[in-house]
């Protein structure tokens, strides 16, 4: 097949240049050769907030943002959520393929046998206020975690990263529920290995005085699949948070506390907080078309709303709706799900929203059905930082074994002062007092 190219003229030196093609996309290094003259640095491509820059190549996750398709490894989402467990799209986002039977318990019991954190750990958390939120006390306790393990350091060492990779997905459910009981001032729960990856998240939020704890297998399951749904979605601002100082050659704990730092943001898994925080602002469904009309004025966004990818309905927040379904049997409906699906309702039709193509993003639902399973908001983003610790684990993997991957390091177009020098004579320097 004839090699595909992007043929190129240079109106300053009526140049030609032919640079090649790969899956639609030129490489930006390419257009270095174009110069006016020897001394000249060559183009550049500017690009604020990556609008139309990838950053690497990547196996793990495909999005069709216009479809509203996403794959993990070629499955579809809807497939996976039905069919497997979390753990197991785990393994599938780590290693490539699902896990046969024996291997997925094999899976299991080894991600178990590094959930519990170490006594100075449980102190260090022990130290945070009352109502320190839950997020940063995620942030912190995860990136205090690399002080406990200094081998992971040795990022090159493919055995060490393994081991890494398994305390870290088995120890984020531990510090999630640890956070929570914290701000309810209530004793930790030790894990319990009996249960599995989600019961065993259950029993250290909600065990109290009983002897053995029965997580409910409707919202064990239901959370399961919120977990699957969370667990990657390529280069998004947290993933890109993860390669970035990955590249850096930073221990995976540091660099997944940076990684999780970036979920906090409201923009970014921070909107399922900020989501509800609308909701209650709204109050009623006859306060949805004075906030609807408020966001068309530019005062605020309709959060849970729009997405750099998806130019179609993120199809995580048709499976979030579904699930709500099942979680609402068990808890009761949450009365702010009317408030939501009339937003919904009136936002779809409105022009606004729909030249934008803004739907509602996986964020829009998920916070309903955490608090109606009697999460408070600001524990949401932990919710969605437990699963996606696997996304940005495989993503720093792939990151780590890319032969063409170096440390990140965008260029920049100075704007600032030419070279000027200090007026002269230079204002006197105080002189050094001596004892
Ligand atoms: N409400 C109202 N207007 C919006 C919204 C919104 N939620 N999102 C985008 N717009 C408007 C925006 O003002 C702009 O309008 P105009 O063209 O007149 O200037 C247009 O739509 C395009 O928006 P953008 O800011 O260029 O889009 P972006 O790709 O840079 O931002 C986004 C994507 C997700 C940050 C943005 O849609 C947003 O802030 N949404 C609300 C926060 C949210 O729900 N975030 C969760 C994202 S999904 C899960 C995750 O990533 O963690």
């Amino acid at each position: 097949m004839k090699e595909e190219t992007l043929l190129v003229r240079d109106n300053r030196t009526g140049k030609t240049y032919d640079l090649p093609l790969f899956k639609g996309t030129v490489r930006a290094m390419d257009f270095r050769q174009i110069k006016t003259d020897p001394e000249d640095f060559g183009l550049m491509t500017y690009d604020p907030a990556f609008m139309n820059t990838a950053s690497t190549m990547s196996s793990i996750t495909f999005i069709d943002g216009d479809k509203g398709i996403l794959r993990y490894r070629g499955y579809p989402i809807e497939e996976l959520a039905e069919t497997c467990s979390f753990l197991d799209v785990a393994y599938l986002l780590l290693f490539g393929e699902l896990p046969p039977a024996e291997e997925s318990r094999e899976w299991a019991d080894k991600v178990n046998h590094h959930t519990m954190i170490h006594e100075n750990l449980k102190k260090f958390m022990e130290g945070f206020r009352h109502d320190a939120h839950p997020m940063g006390m995620f942030v912190s306790t995860v990136s205090a975690l690399s002080t406990f393990y200094p081998e992971a350091r040795d990022v090159k060492n493919k055995q060490a990263r393994k081991i890494q990779i398994l305390r870290l997905i088995g120890k984020v459910p531990t510090i999630a529920a640890y956070a929570y009981r914290h701000s309810l001032g209530l004793p930790y729960v030790y894990p319990d290995n009996a249960f599995g990856y989600t019961e065993n998240f259950l029993n250290m939020l909600w065990r109290m005085t009983e002897t053995r704890y029965k997580p409910n297998p409707v919202l064990a399951s239901a959370l399961d699949v919120l977990f699957i749904l969370h667990a990657d979605h390529e280069q998004n601002c947290s993933a890109n948070t993860m390669r970035c100082v990955g590249s850096a050659h930073a221990d995976p704990y540091l660099s997944l506390a940076a990684a999780a730092a970036a979920l906090a943001g409201p923009l970014h898994g921070g909107a399922n907080e900020e989501v509800l925080r609308m909701l209650d602002e709204i109050g009623t469904v006859s306060g949805v078309p004075a906030f609807v009309e408020k966001v068309k004025r530019g005062e605020c966004k309709l959060m849970g709303f729009g997405h750099r990818v998806y130019k179609n309905y993120d199809p995580r927040a048709r499976i979030v709706k579904q699930t709500a379904e099942e979680v609402f049997k068990v808890t009761g409906v949450n009365p702010k799900l009317e408030i939501a699906m009339e937003l919904e309702r009136i936002a779809l039709r409105d022009e606004y929203f729909t030249r934008r193509k803004l739907y509602p993003n996986v964020d829009f639902y998920s916070g309903i059905i955490y608090q109606a399973m009697g999460f408070s908001p600001d524990m949401f983003t932990v919710l969605f930082a437990i699963p996606r610790t696997v996304g940005w684990l495989a993503q720093w993997q792939e990151l780590l074994d890319d032969p063409e991957q170096k440390i990140a390091r965008p260029r920049q177009i100075f704007t600032g002062q030419a070279l000027r020098h200090v007026a002269t004579p230079a204002p006197e320097k105080v002189p050094v007092a001596v004892a």
